[in-house]
This record gives structure tokens, sequence and C-alpha cells, in this order.
């Protein structure tokens, strides 16, 4: 790999320990990835938290320790200097608030606390949540970043019109401490072109829509690039939010395009660009309905979990749930978890928001979510939610069945203490 003065002189360790084994790191996965060179990156989004029992023997050797080896791969440990790039911490695993709801055992909350002050010292920005872009990290169109989280990845590369790979831990460790990564992937022009074309033949407007579109076009195209037509409503964040979320979950769909709505594709030909279409794939109320019936992995309409804000919440969600809530209270053999980012909270409590929502029974968490923290009510069996991405990694991780519905169904459901929406 080509590497430029600077990049040799912090390989070779002149400019600390952390610096050498951080570009130790990327010359490594940039050569396994086959990238010539690095590219310059001052968007940083990764995992760095102690909030995980597995970690807790790390964390008591000191957070250097933590950052070392689970962000830096190094089995020494080395001292941590403060950030070169602009970092955030993504999701976590525990709420700061809500911990003794979550089942979190004291220890592992203080341990948390903790881990924040040692990264914030060292300039990583506690955001908290899969939703960076919600709460003030958005790129500019061709920014090179380095992301983790795939429903934060494609939004970033497609509504953006930014460009990262889906990082991991260690990758976005080395990058925040050398302000590089890779130059491969979606860096590049030329892998940012559509392979599939995806026709729809119904109206999709509510968010519900959109998630069982995202749902459908990943198990359609994998991990290639679709590009829709057919589009009759203008999509907003929360929907593309929903797609974007969705698709990288059923599939590894890491980048799409619609033409008049995202950045790098104005008509189908530009979303094409100089590669050939591989296939040309309907969408009608047949696969809606078979996508609807393939979701939903319940049968028994007795719930007792509803969780809301997957991928996290917008303010607009907030204000809808809280009107849908209003002068309601939720079955007492149901509980109901509303996730948003700790920065929209602060906005939904001025509101009002929050007290309408607590005030029904709910309780609206932060920082974390059932999937991250693989953490949900004791005893759950059956779950309701608005989140394709969630109905698809629930069932699998907390051994539960899951109904998949829209915002009105979860909530009327959460109140009647059986599944209100369709099967
Ligand atoms: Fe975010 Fe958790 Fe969903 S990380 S996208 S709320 S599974």
């Amino acid at each position: 790999m080509r590497l430029t003065d600077h990049e040799k002189s912090m390989l070779s360790g002149d400019h600390g320990a952390a610096k050498a084994r951080a570009m130790d790191l990327l010359v490594r996965y940039g050569e396994a990835l086959g990238a010539e060179r690095l590219v310059e990156t001052n968007n940083v989004a990764g995992a760095f938290n102690a909030s995980t029992p597995s970690i807790r023997h790390l964390a008591e050797q000191g957070f250097d320790k933590v950052f070392s080896e689970l962000n830096l791969d190094s089995d020494e440990t080395v001292e941590i200097p403060r950030m070169e790039a602009s970092t955030c911490q993504l999701i976590t695993g525990i709420d700061n608030d809500n911990w003794r709801i979550q089942g979190v055992d004291p220890h592992l909350a203080e341990l948390q606390r903790q881990s924040e002050k040692y990264l914030g010292q060292r300039g990583i920005n506690m955001m908290a949540t899969c939703t960076p872009y919600q709460v003030g990290n958005v790129p500019v169109k061709g920014e090179h970043c380095a992301w983790m989280e795939s429903s934060a990845v494609i939004y970033c590369n497609s509504v953006l019109g930014a460009r990262t790979n889906v990082e991991g831990k260690e990758s976005t460790g080395a990058a925040a401490l050398t302000g590089r990564i890779p130059y491969w992937g979606f860096h590049l022009d030329e892998n940012r072109y559509a392979q599939h074309l995806v026709e729809l033949d119904i109206a999709v407007d509510d968010m519900m829509d959109w998630g069982l579109l995202g749902y459908f076009i990943g198990y359609a195209v994998e991990e290639e690039i679709p590009v829709l037509s057919g589009v009759a409503h203008q999509p907003s964040l929360v929907k593309l939010k929903h797609f974007g979320a969705a698709a990288a979950s059923s599939g590894g769909v890491e980048m799409y395009h619609i033409p008049g709505v995202t950045p790098e594709a104005a008509t189908l030909e530009q979303a094409f660009g100089p590669r050939e279409t591989k296939s040309v794939i309907r969408y009608g109320a047949r696969e809606r309905a078979q996508t609807f019936e393939k979701i939903q992995s319940a049968t028994d309409r007795k719930i007792d979990f509803v969780m809301l804000g997957c991928p996290h919440n917008s303010i607009e969600q907030m204000e809808l749930i809280a009107h849908l809530l209003e002068g309601r209270t939720i079955h007492p053999d149901v509980q109901l978890w509303v996730h948003t980012p700790r920065a929209i909270k602060q906005i939904a409590d001025r509101s009002g928001y929050c007290e309408v929502i607590e005030k029904a029974g709910a309780v609206v968490m932060s920082d974390t979510c059932p999937a991250i923290s693989r953490r949900m009510p004791p005893g759950v069996r059956v779950i309701a939610t608005d989140s394709a991405k969630q109905a698809h990694y629930l069932p699998a991780i907390g051994k539960v069945q899951g109904w998949f519905g829209s915002v009105r169904h979860c909530v009327d459901s959460a109140v009647a203490g059986e599944w209100m929406g369709a099967a």
C-alpha cells in the first residue's frame, strides 16, 4: 500500500505507540482488501464504550486496555491520546437513566459512566445513538467517513451522498486516531452505481410501506445496489431511515438510489452509469403481501412487549406516539419501550411528549435498544414493533415471537394486551 510521508511517520511510531498500532492495523486491513492507499477522514462513528459484561475484566485493567484490545486489536496496552478525527459513539448497551429497568447490574452501569468520561477526554462525542445524522453528525455529499452500524451506513451513502463502508470496532478505532481509512469499496466512484432496477407498481407511502419495501429489496438484491423507479410520494427522513434499516437487515444493502430524491443520481441513467442492469425487479400488491407474511414470526396474539424506535425515533415519531397514547393506559401485562436519541429526548421532554408517554405507563429510553443490549423485560414471549429491522432480529436474538405493524397498530396493541394489527 502507498503511504504518504505523514502516514509513514505515524506507522514508525513518531506520533506515539497508539497511532503506530492504528496505522499498522489500517495497513494490514487495507492490504487484505486490495486498497492501494488510505484516504483522509474527519468523520468517524464507532463503538468505544465499555458497556457489555464480557469486557468487564478488561475495564478492570483500565480503559486504555479496553481501547487497545477492542479498538486497536492490540494485546499490548498503549496509552490512548486525543482522537485525530471528529468521532462519535454510536448506540451503547446501557441507558444511563433506565439501566435498572433494563436489568443491568449497578457496577456495569457505573463502568459505562466512567468509560464515557474517559472517551470524552479523548474527543469522542457521546451521541449514543444508531442515528447520528438525527443529532448533528450530518456529513456532506462526497465526504469520506468511517462509520459502523448498517442502518447508519446505508443512510450516509444513499441519502447524504457521503462515503463509507460498514466498518468495525477496530477500523473505526484506528481511523479515529489517525484520520485515515482504506480507500476501497464505497469510497470509490465506480462502486457506487446501481446494479438492479426495482419498479414499483403500487404506491409506497407510509412508514410501514417503506419498511416492507426495504425488507423485500434486501432479500431481492442481497448486498448489491438497487435503484427505485415509480416512487410517487416524496419520502421523508423517517421513511428512508426505516427503508434503509430494513434493506440492510434482510440483505446487506449499503447503498441505493432514488432519482429525484437521493443526491447522486438525478435519473436512472445516472444511477446505473457504466454498469449493466443485472435484473429488473417488480414490486406490487402480491410482493407486498408476501413480504408482510414473511416478516411476521408470531402466531400468539397475546403480546407482552412493544418496542418502538428502531432506528431511534425522530422528534416527529415521538410526537406521534404521544398523540396516540394521550389519555390511554398500557395493559398491565405489557411493557412499552420507546427509544430515541438522548438529544431528541430532551426536546420531547420540553414539548411534553415524554410526560404523556410515561403517564400511559411506557418507558422512554435513550442510548440503547433491545437488539444491541440484548435486554428485554424478563419473561417476554411475544413482541410487537413498527420496525422491520427489529422484527427481523429480536425473534432470533431473544427467542421470542414477533409481530410487525404500523405505529398505531403497536400502540393499540400495547393498550389492548393483544395484537391489533393484521396477521
Ligand atoms: Fe438502532 Fe438497535 Fe435498531 S442499533 S437500528 S435501534 S437494532
